[in-house]
C-alpha cells in the first residue's frame, strides 16, 4: 500500500480527497491542527501540526511516497503576514520535509486565482502569465506558494500543481455558506451573461488522485500545472440561484454597476483598515472584480495527461447538494 499524506485532510476538499485516497488502497493520513471527528469516524490516522512548524511536518512526511499538500488559508480578507505564515512559509517547510526524508511525489492544489488580474478569463488555458499585482492576500500568496513548488520539481521532487476552479458540493464551507450567509443582500454584479466555470468536490479530489498515479507512472509530467473543472462553464449568475435554490432561497434579481460594486469595496477595506476591524467587510475589491468577471478554462490539458473527466455531473452535484442541505441546514 502507498503511503500518503493529506495537509488538511480534514477540510473541504481534504475530506474528499482522503475518502477518495481510500476507495483506492492508499494507505492515507492526515495533517492539520485539529483532530477531525469525520476521519476518527473514517479510521484515518491524524497528526497534529502547524505548517508554519517546520520540525513538525518534517516529522508527519516521513515514510511517505506521496504528499498531497492541500491545506491553505483560504480566503478573501485578513493581514497579508497571516496568509503569508500558512501559505507560502508553509508550503516552503512542506517541501523542505518533502525533499529531506525522500518523499517522491507533491501534488499541490492551488487556485486559478492565481492569474487573476481582474479581466474576464473565458477559455483561459495554463499559458496564461502570473498579473503584476493582486488585489487580496490569498491568491498572492498561493502564487508564490505554487512558484517554490514549480521550484522543488527541479530539484529531484516530482511536483504537480492543480488549480480547481470554485470548488462547491455538500460540506462546503466556503462558497456555499458565503452566498447563503449573503443571499438577502446579494446583487447581480455586472453583466448578467458572464460565465464561469466550477468544480465538484469529488471531481476535484479525483483530479488529485489521477495526478498522482499519473506522475507516478510518467515523471515528465512533473512541473506541470493544470487547470481542472466541471469542463462546463455556466451562466455564472443561474449558478448562483441554483445554489439558492438548492437551499429553498428564492433567485437574485436586483444588480448593481461593476463600478459600483469596485467601489463600494474600496470603501469597505479602507473603512476596516482605519478601524481594525478584523472581521470580513462585505464587499472587498477582489470580490467585485471576482463577481464582475466570466472566468472558465481550456481543461484539455488535465484531460489528455491525467485521463480527467468529472465523474459528477453538475446537475447531479446540484441534486446531492440539494439533499445534503435538506438534511443538513
Ligand atoms: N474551496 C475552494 O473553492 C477552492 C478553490 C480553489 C482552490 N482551493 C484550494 O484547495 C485547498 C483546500 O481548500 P478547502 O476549501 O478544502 O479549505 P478548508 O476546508 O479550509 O481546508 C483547509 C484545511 O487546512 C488545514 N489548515 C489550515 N491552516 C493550517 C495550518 N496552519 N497548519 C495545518 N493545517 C492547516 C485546516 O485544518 P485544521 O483547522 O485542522 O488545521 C483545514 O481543514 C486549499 O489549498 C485552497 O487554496 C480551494
Amino acid at each position: 500500500m502507498e503511503q500518503v499524506l493529506v495537509t488538511g485532510g480534514g477540510g473541504f476538499l481534504g475530506k474528499a480527497l482522503v475518502k477518495k485516497l481510500m476507495e483506492r488502497d492508499y494507505a492515507v493520513t492526515s495533517f492539520s491542527r485539529h483532530h477531525h471527528k469525520t476521519l476518527a469516524q473514517m479510521g484515518v490516522p491524524q497528526i497534529s501540526g502547524d505548517l508554519t512548524d517546520a520540525a513538525a511536518v518534517k516529522q508527519a512526511v516521513e515514510g511517505m511516497q506521496t504528499v498531497f499538500h492541500v491545506a491553505a488559508k483560504p480566503g478573501v480578507w485578513g493581514p497579508y503576514e497571516t496568509y503569508h505564515a500558512v501559505n507560502v512559509t508553509g508550503t516552503e517547510h512542506v517541501i523542505a520535509a518533502c525533499l529531506a526524508q525522500g518523499v517522491k511525489r507533491l501534488i499541490y492544489s492551488s487556485s486559478p486565482s492565481v492569474v487573476f488580474d481582474g479581466s474576464d478569463m473565458e477559455n483561459a488555458d495554463e499559458s496564461i502569465p502570473y498579473p503584476k499585482s493582486y488585489l487580496a492576500p490569498y491568491p498572492e500568496t498561493k502564487a508564490a506558494a505554487e512558484k517554490l513548488v514549480r521550484q522543488a520539481g527541479q530539484q529531484g521532487l516530482d511536483v504537480i500543481i492543480l488549480r480547481p476552479h470554485l470548488i462547491w458540493g455538500p460540506a462546503d464551507n466556503h462558497l456555499l455558506p458565503g452566498i447563503l450567509k449573503r443571499a438577502k443582500r446579494l446583487r447581480i454584479v455586472g453583466r448578467t451573461d458572464d460565465r464561469m466555470d466550477t468544480i465538484y468536490v469529488d471531481n476535484a479530489a479525483l483530479a488529485h488522485v489521477l495526478a498522482a498515479q499519473k506522475l507516478k507512472e510518467n515523471s515528465s509530467l512533473s512541473g506541470n500545472i493544470y487547470f481542472i473543472s466541471q469542463d462546463d462553464p455556466v451562466s455564472k449568475w443561474e449558478m448562483v440561484n441554483a445554489f439558492l435554490d438548492a437551499a429553498g432561497l428564492p433567485p437574485v434579481r436586483r444588480r448593481v454597476s461593476a463600478r459600483t460594486a469596485y467601489a463600494a469595496g474600496w470603501c469597505f477595506e479602507k473603512i476596516y483598515h482605519l478601524l481594525g476591524i478584523n472581521s470580513e467587510p462585505p464587499m472587498t475589491r477582489f470580490v467585485a472584480k471576482e463577481l464582475a468577471t466570466s472566468h472558465w478554462f481550456d481543461i484539455t490539458r488535465a484531460k489528455n495527461d491525467l485521463g480527467y473527466v468529472p465523474e459528477i455531473s453538475t446537475q447531479e452535484g446540484l441534486r446531492r447538494l440539494k439533499e445534503w442541505l435538506s438534511r443538513n441546514r
